[in-house]
């Protein structure tokens, strides 16, 4: 999940360890000064009443990390991302101090924390289906006779293959994000839980010296056989069970994976583990993050032009997640009949997000956006957004749609981002730069015959440009999408692009992309292209990699004199 998506945060839910009272009056009240909605949760309370799936929502447990594994229980299965307040002592998972609750906040709900996906770890058995974000622990039961056996004896297997028998107090199949825990205490490895798919199979204390902790894939199939009784403990007793002789315990990653929002006000993992564990490697307290903050280059030495392209790539990306989500539905029942109700949604998810985030940013740039109001800044600057070029594509379930971000100077197009969705493609330039898909410079390409070449077209209503260069070229492709044509022809797929009419929010960012890769581009009559905010207008645009301009401008005149 793209952290800047929490910029459309519509209500906080708030999960309370029951001395987290005052903390939450605090939280509540911030809440209100927002604009926000906040709700309490007790820990003996279910989150399915509070839970509105219309509304975006950020959880956040205040209490210590028992209340955080709680928050993950209930909220991951919602996949809402969850905040941690540490109102506890030792906490590992909620990290942000109730000092910093405030701050923390308003990072988040403005967009600009981070969300980080953690592996869980499933466990499956006879009357047992559950995940965990920590650990599944498989122990001995304590004899009630002290003279009886104390330990137990598990088999392992892991994707078919034997791995041994643990004879000892069981083991702990632990995720990254529980590698500080019960398995840390079994002299476990830690391991950076953020992004990190792995789960580990740590023995407790067993008779043999030579099993040691074994690293195994998130994907791995682990099979743990009991050869007497035993306990299971999910996250420390959330879920238990004991099991009997010769019970079959399947343990593999979870498919489903919590959302954890970090932003700059958590203590970093090494700090924590420094500081709590007396890892001794540097001191713990004042590495926080704030100093890593400080080594950035300084916002006052960044120019506008290059921070709103960092935006505008978060902004787009962010984006991206609900219009996947939806093209990912175009075919359920409720959109088959009503096309034209998933694209309206897909609009409004993508282009709140994306109108927030800039609007948080630059609160004094101008926003002009296909899918809302025109926005008046005061500066120079001025933002041009389609949130959804390929409106039609997407409402067939075809891949090809894309976000268009771009932003102008005085009128004129200097930032371009293009992102998209089910390509994870993301183009970008500055104006008087070079253009980029991902961190690749892109160029055009420098062919010189109609005949080797491949074009795009988009809106062509006499077919003028699409029936007479089929047969001259390699091919005419109509992609559907605007901004993504400019793209290909920048990134050299394509040698030339026609569209007969375009709005402002179809090219700002195409224009910029295409241009800094080596694009020429002009009117239907050969005179360069000057983009108009006018929307009521739509510009004919004639883009090429520069060799082919006359060749295309050619028949585009020809085709004029015998209309
Ligand atoms: C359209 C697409 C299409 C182009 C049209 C645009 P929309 O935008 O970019 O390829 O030919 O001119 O209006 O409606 O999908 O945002
Ligand atoms: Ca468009
Ligand atoms: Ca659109």
């Amino acid at each position: 999940m793209h952290g800047r998506r929490l910029a459309t945060t519509e209500r906080i839910l708030a999960l309370l360890s029951p001395d987290a009272e005052g903390l939450y009056d605090q939280l509540e009240a911030w809440a209100a000064d927002h604009g926000l909605d906040a709700t309490a949760v007790g820990l003996e309370e279910s989150v399915e009443e509070a839970y509105d799936p219309e509304r975006s929502t950020l959880a956040v447990t205040l209490g210590g990390d028992g209340t955080f594994l709680e928050g993950i229980k209930r909220f991951t299965p919602h996949e809402i991302p969850q905040l941690g307040i540490n109102a506890g002592t030792l906490s590992f998972l909620a990290r942000v101090e109730p000092e910093d609750m405030d701050a923390a906040l308003a990072e988040a709900v403005h967009g600009r924390a981070t969300v980080d996906s953690r592996q869980m770890v499933a466990a499956e058995g006879e009357n047992l289906d559950a995940t965990g974000i920590n650990d599944v622990m498989i122990e001995n039961v304590p004899p009630e006779n002290a003279f009886d056996r104390k330990v137990t004896t598990l088999a392992v297997f892991v994707d078919g293959e034997y791995v041994g028998e643990y004879e000892g107090n069981g083991l702990a199949v632990a995720t990254p994000t529980g590698s500080t825990g019960i398995s840390l205490s079994a002299r476990g490895p830690i391991q950076l839980p953020a992004n990190n798919r792995t789960l580990q199979i740590v023995p407790l204390h067993t008779h043999s010296m030579g099993v040691r902790p074994l690293v195994v894939s998130a994907d791995a199939d682990i099979e743990v056989v009991t050869r007497e009784q035993a306990s299971l403990l999910v996250d420390g007793g959330r879920v238990q069970k004991m099991l009997a002789a010769d019970e079959v315990i399947r343990l593999t990653g979870a498919t489903e994976q919590a959302h954890v929002v970090r932003t700059s006000y958590d203590e970093q993992f090494m700090a924590a583990v420094s500081s709590k564990l007396g890892w001794g490697l540097r001191s713990g307290t004042d590495s926080g993050p704030r100093e890593l903050l400080a080594s950035e280059v300084p916002e006052s030495d960044v120019s506008t032009v290059e921070h709103a392209r960092t935006i505008a790539k978060e902004a787009a990306q962010g984006a991206g997640e609900p219009l996947r989500e939806l093209h990912g539905r175009v075919e359920d029942v409720t959109y088959k009949t009503n096309k034209s109700d998933i694209v309206t949604e897909a609009d409004y998810q993508a282009n709140r997000l994306i109108t927030t985030v800039i609007r948080n940013e630059f609160p004094d740039h101008s926003i002009l956006s296909e899918e809302s109001e025109f926005y008046e800044g005061s500066s120079e600057y001025t933002w041009v957004i389609d949130p959804l070029d390929g409106t039609g594509n997407f409402a067939h379930g075809n891949p090809q749609y894309s976000v268009s971000i771009g932003m102008l100077r005085n009128n004129e197009p200097v930032m371009g981002v293009v992102y998209v969705p089910e390509t994870d493609e993301l183009f970008h330039a500055v104006a008087g730069g070079d253009a980029y898909q991902g961190e690749t410079q892109i160029t055009t390409t420098d062919r010189e015959s109609l005949d080797e070449s491949m074009l795009l077209s988009g809106w062509d209503p006499d077919g003028a440009f699409l029936t007479h260069f089929y047969n001259e070229t390699q091919g005419v492709r109509a992609l559907g999408s605007a901004a993504l044509s400019l793209c290909y022809l920048a990134s050299g797929s394509a040698d030339g692009s026609w569209e007969y009419g375009t709005y402002p929010w179809d090219v700002a960012a195409g224009i910029v992309i295409a241009r800094a890769a080596g694009a020429r581009l002009t009117d239907r009559h050969g005179e360069p292209y000057t983009f108009t905010m006018d929307t009521e207008q739509r510009k004919d645009l004639l883009a090429s990699n520069g060799p082919l301009h006359p060749l295309l401008l050619a028949h585009l005149q020809e085709n004029d004199r015998l209309a």
